[in-house]
Order: C-alpha cells, then sequence, then structure tokens
C-alpha cells in the first residue's frame, strides 16, 4: 500500500482535517487574523499547513515539530504570497507584464522560487490571473492586465518558473493559480464586491488564464472570495467540480483563499461553519486557510450525514500527494538546507534592474526629450516618490526589505556622479501638507533639468485597494501643476516618472509633461531602472498591458470590446458615443515608446486561403528612422468581420520584438495555427468558421495605426 494509502488508513479524523487546514504564523498579515496557536496544533498532528512564515531557521523550527514531535511524521507544506519576488523584488506583474516577454516572465519566477526556497518555502500563492479591465480595481496590479491571451502566456511562463521542470527539486515551489475566477470584474470596481458577466464573457475572457495555468501543470488553485452570478467560488460546483477537475483534469489541490469558507455565511449560502465547511468541502476545496471551518463544522457535518469520510479522504489524499510530490516526505528540510551564494544574489539583483528598466513604459518623449544625455550641471529630482525606497515594491512585497529598495534619488546619484542632484519631495503622497511646493520651485529654478517623480503609494493598489478616482492623490496634482507651470516659465522640460498599481487618469498631467515614463512599482533596483532609461543606458521597450483611460467615466475600456449596432461616428448623433468625451483611451493597448522611431511596411500574409490544420505566416518589414537604437514590440490582432457571433473589434493573437540601430530595415515573422482562429459559437463550443478574417499588425491596438490583410478560411 502506497504512504499516502496508509496514512490516510491510520489517521484519525482530528488529523484528516489538520491536513485540511492551513492557518497563517504572524510573519506578514495578510487578511484577518484568527487566532489560534499552530505550534500545539503541528505537535498534535492537527494542522498540516501554514502561511506566511518566512525564515529557514522558523521554518524549520516548524518542520520538526511536525516530522520529530508528531505521531504520523506528516510534513507541513508551508506557503507565502511571493507575487513578484520573495527579498528580491522584481517589477509588480502588471508591470513585468509590460516586457512582452515570457522567458523574462519564467526567469523571475524561477529567481523568486530559488530564493524563497532557500528560505524554507514550498509554495507560493502565484500567479494570478484575473483579467483587469476596470482600474478602480486595486488588484489589477497583481496580473497581466486587460487580455485573456496575453494572460495565458503569462500563466504559462510562470507557472514553468515557479514549479521548474521537477517539483521535488530544491528550488521548486508548488504555484498557485489564483483568483478562480473573474475577480477582474467586480461590480464598479470594487473589491470584493459581487460579479455578475456572460457565460461568454466567462469562458472567452476570464477562464483561458487557468485553463493554460492547469494544461502547464499548475499544483494549486484558488478560488476567489467573490461570487459569480450568485454562486460563491469557493462553494462553486458547476466551475470546481465541473469545469476545473472533470473537463480540465485538475488533480491538483484547492486550496481556499484567506478565510473565504467562513465568508460563505456572509454571503448568504450558509447558516454556520458546518454548512459553509459543507458546501466548500462538496465543492472540491482541499485547503480551508484561517477560517477553521474544516476542523470545527466537518465533524458535526460527518456527524448529520451532509459529507462522507471519503470526500474527506478525497481532500486528505490531494494534500497528502502534493506534500509527496513536493519532496517533502523525502526531506523536509531540502528547501532551506543551504544559503544562498552573494553571487547569486548579486546576479538576482542585476536581474531585477534589467526586468526594471524594461518594464517601463514611456508614455510621452516631446522633441526627444529624453534621454538626458545632453550636459548638464544640476538636475532637480523632486516629488514624494522620488526618494521613497519602501514604495517602490508595490503591492505584495512578501519578504522584502523595503528600505533596501533603491530610490529614484539614489539611482539617478549613482547614474550621474558627476551632475549635481538636488531633491526635495515637495508634498506627501497622500498628505495635504503644501509647505514644500515653494523650495521645489527653487530648485526648479537652480536646475537644469526636472524630474518630477508622482503617483500612488504602494499600498494604493493590490488588496483591499479599489478607487473611485483615478487621479493622482492628496495634493500632487496642485504640486505638479505648479511645478509644470513654473518650470515653463523658465523654459524648461519637465520629466515626469508616474508611479502607481494601475492606469491613472491624469490627462492634464500627460499633456503638460514633456516626456512621462510609466514607471509602476519596479522593486528592489527601481532607482537603478528608472536612471538606466533616464540617461538613455537603456531605451525604453515596455509597451502597456492595459489600456489608459481618458476618464474614469470611460470604464471599463478595453481593446477587445464588441462592436455596436452603431458604431462612432462624430457626423452622426445617433451613434455610439458620449455627448462630454471621446471614446479613444488616452493611451491604447499595446502604447508604448522607444529612442527609436519604427515605421511598418510591407505586409505580407501567406497562404491567402488556409484550413483549419493550416499555418498563417505573417511578415513585415520594420525600419528604424530614429537616431538611436532601439527595440521594438509588433502585435498581431485579428478581426473576424462577420461571424455567428460578434466578435471583438481586435483580438490580440501574438507579438513580435526586433532591436534595430538608426537607419537599419528588419522583418518580423509570426506563425498563427489557423486552428487559433476558432472561437466560441453559438452554443459556447469551439467553432472554425470559413469566411474572411483580418490579420492586423502594428504597434499598439489602435487600429489606425496596423497594417491589414486578410486570410480566407475554409472549411
Ligand atoms: C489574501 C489574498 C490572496 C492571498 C491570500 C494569502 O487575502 O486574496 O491572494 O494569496 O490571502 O495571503
Amino acid at each position: 500500500m502506497s504512504r499516502v494509502e496508509t496514512l490516510i488508513r491510520d489517521m484519525t479524523l482530528a488529523e484528516k482535517l489538520g491536513q485540511l487546514t492551513m492557518t497563517a504564523s504572524s510573519y506578514a498579515v495578510t487578511g484577518p487574523v484568527i487566532a489560534g496557536d499552530s505550534t500545539e496544533s503541528i505537535k498534535d498532528g492537527t494542522l498540516g499547513n501554514l502561511l506566511n512564515m518566512v525564515g529557514a531557521d522558523h521554518v524549520f523550527e516548524m518542520q520538526r515539530l511536525a516530522v520529530e514531535g508528531s505521531r504520523l511524521r506528516i510534513p507541513l507544506l508551508i506557503g507565502l504570497d511571493i507575487i513578484h519576488g520573495h527579498r528580491t523584488l522584481f517589477p509588480v506583474p502588471l508591470a513585468e507584464a509590460a516586457l512582452f516577454d515570457p522567458q523574462a516572465w519564467t526567469l523571475t519566477a524561477r529567481e523568486a522560487a530559488t530564493e524563497a526556497a532557500a528560505d524554507g518555502l514550498a509554495m507560493t500563492f502565484a500567479p494570478m490571473l484575473d483579467v483587469s479591465r476596470d482600474p478602480r480595481w486595486g488588484r489589477g496590479v497583481e496580473g497581466f492586465g486587460e487580455d485573456p491571451w496575453l494572460g495565458a502566456r503569462m500563466a504559462e511562463a510562470k507557472v514553468r518558473g515557479f514549479q521548474g521542470s521537477d517539483l521535488s527539486a530544491g528550488n521548486s515551489l508548488a504555484a498557485c493559480a489564483k483568483h478562480f475566477c473573474a475577480y477582474g470584474a467586480v461590480t464598479a470596481g470594487r473589491e470584493y464586491a459581487a460579479v455578475d458577466i456572460s457565460e461568454r464573457a466567462l469562458h472567452e475572457v476570464h477562464l483561458p488564464p487557468f485553463a493554460a495555468a492547469i494544461a502547464s501543470g499548475v499544483a494549486t488553485v484558488m478560488p476567489s472570495f467573490t461570487d459569480l452570478a450568485a454562486v460563491p467560488m469557493t462553494a462553486h460546483v458547476a466551475l470546481l467540480r465541473g469545469w476545473l477537475r472533470e473537463e480540465h483534469a485538475f488533480d491538483g489541490v484547492i486550496v481556499s483563499d484567506y478565510n473565504a469558507i467562513a465568508e460563505l455565511i456572509n454571503h448568504g449560502i450558509a447558516a454556520d461553519l458546518v454548512d459553509a465547511a459543507t458546501l466548500a468541502l462538496k465543492a472540491g476545496v482541499d485547503i480551508d486557510m484561517m477560517s477553521d471551518a474544516y476542523r470545527r463544522g466537518l465533524p458535526k457535518a460527518l456527524e448529520r450525514g451532509l459529507v462522507t469520510m471519503a470526500q474527506i479522504d478525497t481532500a486528505v489524499r490531494r494534500v497528502l500527494t502534493l506534500k509527496e510530490k513536493l519532496g517533502l516526505f523525502e526531506d523536509p528540510y531540502r528547501r532551506g538546507g543551504t544559503a544562498e551564494a552573494p553571487a547569486a544574489i548579486a546576479n538576482r539583483r542585476q536581474v531585477a534592474r534589467s526586468v526594471g528598466a524594461r518594464a517601463i513604459v514611456m508614455l510621452k518623449n516631446e522633441k526627444d526629450t529624453l534621454p538626458l544625455a545632453r550636459p548638464m550641471r544640476c538636475l532637480a529630482v523632486i516629488g514624494p516618490l522620488a526618494d521613497a525606497p519602501a514604495e517602490m515594491g508595490g503591492a505584495w512585497g512578501a519578504a522584502q526589505n523595503a528600505e533596501d529598495h533603491v530610490s529614484v534619488v539614489a539611482g539617478v546619484r549613482a547614474a550621474l556622479p558627476q551632475v549635481e542632484i538636488l531633491h526635495t519631495a515637495g508634498v506627501g503622497i497622500q498628505s495635504g501638507d503644501q509647505h514644500g511646493i515653494s523650495k521645489a520651485l527653487e530648485l526648479c529654478t537652480q536646475a537644469d533639468e526636472i524630474l518630477l517623480c508622482v503617483g500612488e503609494a504602494a499600498n494604493m493598489s493590490g488588496e483591499a485597494a479599489s478607487r473611485a478616482h483615478l487621479g493622482l492623490p492628496g495634493e500632487q496634482r496642485g504640486f505638479a501643476e505648479a511645478v509644470l507651470e513654473h518650470a515653463k516659465a523658465l523654459g524648461k522640460r519637465v520629466i515626469v516618472v508616474v508611479f502607481s498599481g494601475r492606469p491613472l487618469v491624469v490627462p492634464w498631467l500627460f499633456e503638460k509633461a514633456d516626456a512621462v515614463l510609466a514607471a509602476w512599482f519596479l522593486g528592489s533596483e527601481a532607482g537603478n531602472a528608472i536612471a538606466d532609461v533616464v540617461t538613455g543606458r537603456v531605451s525604453p521597450s515596455g509597451r502597456t498591458p492595459i489600456t489608459w483611460p481618458r476618464d474614469t467615466g470611460q470604464i471599463p475600456i478595453f481593446f477587445g470590446q464588441r462592436p455596436s449596432g452603431r458604431p462612432a461616428n462624430p457626423q452622426d448623433h445617433f451613434t455610439s458615443k458620449y455627448l462630454d468625451t471621446p471614446n479613444e483611451p488616452l493611451f491604447p493597448f499595446g502604447h508604448g515608446l522607444t529612442y527609436g522611431r519604427f515605421v511598418l511596411s510591407n505586409l505580407r500574409v501567406t497562404p491567402d486561403c488556409v484550413t483549419e490544420s493550416g499555418i498563417i505566416e505573417i511578415c513585415v518589414d520594420v525600419s528604424n528612422a530614429g537616431a538611436r537604437g532601439a527595440q521594438e514590440t509588433v502585435f498581431l490582432f485579428t478581426r473576424d468581420p462577420v461571424a455567428s457571433v460578434t466578435r471583438p473589434l481586435l483580438e490580440l493573437k501574438g507579438f513580435g520584438k526586433i532591436a534595430l540601430e538608426p537607419g537599419a530595415t528588419g522583418t518580423v515573422t509570426l506563425q498563427l495555427p489557423a486552428a487559433e482562429l476558432r472561437f466560441l459559437g453559438l452554443e459556447l463550443k469551439r467553432v472554425f468558421e470559413p469566411g474572411e478574417v483580418e490579420l492586423l499588425v502594428g504597434p499598439c491596438a489602435d487600429r489606425s495605426q496596423l497594417l491589414v490583410k486578410s486570410v480566407r478560411l475554409s472549411g
């Protein structure tokens, strides 16, 4: 008999329920802490999993209690939210998505896994795969933006990176596809609010990244806090048992979100913990994170015949099997047994710096204001985010040492040792204090160039951080306007660096600034990464993975919208538009300037007719007509103008990159399997429909900037 079956045979009910329970140590509180002494429970075998514990010494102490002190010596599974790095932070996921580079996404996950495993951890609650098209919602920062195809690519890359090729290896973590699903569609962008979307949107938009994660072998899945069309995800039998376990053959562990099982009572589908535990177990949730509903509710549910011991055993089997796959039975001290070499940590910082620079999206660059490559005696680096290392980590900083992050001031000082760097914050990030503005204006008078660093605090995005107003917080607008006006009067240019976990709605800033860099939250090496781009050592190549609204009133705004029967027409009153703002976003998906100037031409598509099994080849010539070398990203969209259902105005199907020196021309070649043009027909089943499909190639999701060719699909 296998180890797992032997254990199940020998375990008491309390020990079984212990394996289905995960409680938090006090290291990093990521939700309402529910008291309870985990050490006693570990010793008597009634607690099998922990979260929020960091440090091999602490982890080993807990593991020893389990594997040397408890009756059945079952090792603990210990996890943490390693969302974008462990101690070394990489850019937040929304920023990383801007690289459009799956290899980089895998690399940072691999680095994070190695660093976290060296701290004794075996699981991360990542990647977060929620499609986000509503910047009012704070958690978009944790994901990859608005597009499901991009999300699927990110899912594949992150699972590969976190789990490696061998889940039992000492530097592999069990990944967790979360939050299953459609959490990003919360009503009005309000955190934890209800979700009510069409079945089509669910299958076309929100599920594909999870399907990709499962196909990539993700070890665990976490249902979202939210309900979906009146069924809370933590009890959603149709999606957890039906879609996840049966249709997609997911046999890994489903771990609830923090206290989510008990919150079924608040949702109004459970009268008490017994009900809540019953609903969750029957839906297929294996581990109860932090609500203690399983330990307190399932014994009674069992007595009342609401659940069976077989159902409990099935969950325990999956948890023990995961621990076996992780190698925890073989060697519970494998992770954390060896400290990392300083060279490995130094190299990781270099990766963070390089990925950080590539995550920066240059939104505007009037008259080649950037790079700052002209002679300069004195540079003013002002604003509340200029010398704010603790903010650079962004949301979900895990085990970061926030003071270790490189600030903009520090990065610029290191990059420009011969330049005098003047700094003042001017105003607080959210405070009402405006006393520093006059000092800031003085520094602008003294300086040759001005770098203005504004934006959100790290905690203004992430969980429980929805915003109804998407401007600059606090008194930053007044401050920025004063700086811009003063600089204009002095005939000086202003480079604005915007820090945020979402697109900000600040059209006035983009209009008045000479250059704007979206720096999101770039992690440990933020200041160096920004300095690399500002000084021209690195040409910006980031492209925004999310649409930047012109007005909050346009939200939700995204490129994959469906057509209207009355498409916008300024000459015709009765068409799809607003009375008080244009339909177009401020910056479309994929927008991002470089230090080159790229021109696309000569789009060719072969063959011009293809069957479902065929491959379409798309080639486009790219020239750099600029004065500096740079890397261009070319996107491939499709548009199906006539089909059995209405089809999105644009669908992302691929991208390519090319680096070109000034004056050079190259060709980007993309392959598109015709099968990728299948879509969900009237019955929500995949269909391949004969007819013309447009292939659109260009720098962003703005049709006016795309080259178009058609291909005919034949049955
Ligand atoms: C939080 C988040 C989830 C996280 C979990 C553990 O509330 O919703 O993303 O993984 O709790 O920290």
